[in-house]
């Protein structure tokens, strides 16, 4: 799998005013000393939430929580400094498959998105620059849902396509067509 692709693909599908911009980083950088001090209540919140519900608490391992713990603080410091290039686009294309192999569904992926500009909003409540702090994890969360839903339906197309040992465009005109009968449009009768 092709990660730069991936992301690069779920980007160029995004209208540019919804894409997270070079000035979304630089807003969000400016912003590095007032959020990396809550990272450790963003994390804890984070997989408190995560815990207290049944098909989310199911994914995880015993013993496992420390572990993950790091992994998302280390996630939300390279968020606040950058650098934002191909490179971290590319890895957060990786981040979609990784949770297929956990069987995190993308329902559980954007709800959690969604608990970052959440956690945001509320930190920043009252402060003079709310607003465009607000709209650059907007913009992120939308970005990486992008690409880590794109990266996951990807992943699952190439291990479908593996499984049934098809050529990939075949595979796709196949599903498509599937999809057609199962779904017939209703200005098609
Ligand atoms: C905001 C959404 C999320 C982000 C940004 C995120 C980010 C990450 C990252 C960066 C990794 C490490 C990838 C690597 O190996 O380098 C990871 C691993 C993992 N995440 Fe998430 N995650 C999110 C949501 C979730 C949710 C909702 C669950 C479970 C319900 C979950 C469960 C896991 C598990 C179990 C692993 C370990 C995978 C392994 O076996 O290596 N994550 N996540």
């Amino acid at each position: 799998m092709d990660f730069h692709a991936v992301a690069q693909r779920a980007i160029g599908d995004m209208p540019p005013s919804t894409r997270f911009s070079p000035e979304d980083a630089k807003v969000i950088e400016a912003h590095a000393d007032l959020i990396l001090p809550l990272a450790d209540e963003f994390v804890t919140g984070f997989y408190d939430t995560l815990f207290a519900h049944g098909p989310t608490r199911a994914v995880f391992e015993e013993g496992e929580r420390a572990e993950r713990e790091k992994t998302l603080k280390d996630f939300l410091v390279r968020v606040v400094n950058g650098p934002h290039d191909d490179e971290f686009f590319a890895w957060l294309a990786f981040v979609g498959p990784v949770h297929v192999v956990r069987q995190v569904s993308n329902p559980m992926m954007l709800a959690m998105l969604d608990h970052l500009v959440i956690f945001i909003m509320e930190k920043f409540k009252g402060h003079e620059n709310a607003d465009a702090v607000v709209a650059a994890f907007v913009r992120l969360s939308a970005t990486l849902g992008a690409i880590i839903s794109y990266g996951y339906e990807v992943a699952w197309q190439e291990a479908l396509q593996n499984v049934v040992g098809m050529p990939p465009a075949l595979v796709q005109r196949m599903v498509h067509e599937e999809a057609q009968q199962m779904f017939p449009l209703r200005s098609h009768g």
